[in-house]
């Protein structure tokens, strides 16, 4: 079984810890490192909100989502 995992943030989330340290969460989705940021945010940085793209395990993007419309995910939260 394979499943679909959507995500539309284009950036890390910051969080600081008890004992003050800072750590970046993937929101992405595209982390070598997940659930800690690696930088691959950039690939999605400058994609639209008008399409839902797929992307390989080596973060190349490899095609729109069929049947996933955009309009849909205005629903999620954004980050
Ligand atoms: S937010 Fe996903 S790699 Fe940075």
């Amino acid at each position: 079984m394979a499943r679909l995992i959507v995500h539309t943030a284009k950036r890390p989330y910051r969080h600081v810890t008890e004992k003050g340290e800072e750590v970046w969460i993937c929101m992405c989705g595209l982390s070598e490192t997940y659930p800690i940021c690696s930088g691959k945010h950039r690939v999605v940085a400058r994609e639209s909100d008008q399409e839902v793209l797929m992307y390989d395990q080596e973060c190349k993007p490899i095609g729109q989502a069929a049947g996933i419309q955009p309009e849909l995910l205005v629903k999620l939260k954004r980050v």
